[in-house]
């Protein structure tokens, strides 16, 4: 009878039987996968594996930190956190089309990936989290002529550059199962239960040009939109949620005097595997309290509006 504890033993040969006594490194994303995917091969190999955290800057509120104690503290999994904020965000000034930003966020964070792994004297092996819905959609987009719609940069050029193996022990499971998978091996619920986040992080959740700036400023509308859906108890309900922030100013009014800030949009959508997605239906209520909320306590933010876009046509991300 199959069973995901099952399926974690087997994963756990399949991994020994690879690597061997072989060394591996694995980069997080801050995502559920990477960190599922590193804590199965700790448990297969220990000692043998490196984690390395690039931490672009392009996070959301905490999460970056978040990454850090979990593996540091709770697992005691070797990890390198690279901080580079600086770095993506100097080199995105002036970069305003989404796939140039997705190629130079690739490109910066193979660069910096390879410096670390240099410094800690090189692997046999790169670990990857990727999993069954990412492998069919390099292929092909589903539905449609070969086309790329968007290039997500977790899949390609790195092993090949760095002379390195794959070792992709998630492969053959769609995100419900990862998850599950996730908490077989021990991972706080609350933490495997996450949403999905975009590699290029919140640089393609502003359209437009990116700025630390305007990074603050989403990462405390995101938060309390996320916080005001937890609340609510809605987040397990759904796929995806996140603020975007527009790169439109608008006239509005506070107290007496007029403002002229940055629009936010909400996103919120049901998915089984991110191919296809349905809008959220809120409450009017609802949205009305996480739009005052933005407007009365995030600075730079007059103005709210939803979503109300399926996919298709639409994307989930806005880039
Ligand atoms: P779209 O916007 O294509 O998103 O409907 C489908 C799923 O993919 C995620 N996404 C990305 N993930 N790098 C990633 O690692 C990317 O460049 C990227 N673009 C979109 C998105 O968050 C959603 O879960």
């Amino acid at each position: 009878e199959w069973s995901m504890a099952a399926y974690r033993d087997q994963k756990i040969a399949d991994i020994r039987a690879q690597v061997g006594d072989g060394r591996v490194i694995c980069g997080l994303s801050g995502g559920v996968d990477s960190a599922v995917a590193a804590v199965l091969i700790h448990e297969a190999i220990g000692e043998q594996l490196t984690c390395v955290f690039v931490d672009h800057g392009l996070m959301r509120s905490q999460e970056a930190d978040q990454v850090v104690s979990l593996f540091r503290g709770h697992y005691n999994i070797p990890l390198v956190h690279v901080r580079a904020e600086e770095l993506f965000l100097s080199g995105l000034a002036g970069v305003s089309d989404p796939e140039a930003k997705r190629k130079f966020i690739g490109k910066t964070f193979i660069e910096v990936f390879e410096a670390e792994a240099k410094k800690i004297g090189g692997a046999d092996f790169l670990a990857q989290g990727t999993l069954y819905p990412d492998v069919i959609e390099s292929v092909s987009f589903t539905g449609g002529p070969s086309v790329t719609i968007k290039s997500h940069h977790n899949v390609g050029g790195l092993p090949e550059r760095m002379n390195m193996q794959l070792v992709e022990p998630l492969r053959e499971l769609f995100k419900d199962e990862v998850r599950e998978l996730g908490v077989e091996l021990g991972l706080p619920p609350a933490f495997v239960g996450r949403h999905p986040f975009p590699g290029p992080g919140l640089a393609i959740r502003i359209p437009g040009e990116v700025s630390k700036e305007k990074c603050d400023i989403l990462r405390k509308a995101d938060l309390i939109y996320l916080e005001e859906i937890r609340n609510a108890g809605l987040y397990d309900a759904i796929w995806q949620a996140f603020a975007v922030l527009l790169p439109v100013r608008t006239v509005g009014v506070m107290g007496d005097a007029r403002t002229y800030d940055y629009v936010c949009a909400l996103r919120a959508v049901t998915s089984v595997d991110g191919m296809t997605a349905d809008v959220y239906p809120f409450t009017s209520d609802f949205l009305s309290r996480v739009a005052t909320r933005i407007v009365n306590e995030v600075q730079g933010i007059n103005r709210v509006v939803y979503d109300y876009t399926s996919k298709p046509p639409g994307t989930i991300e806005w880039e």
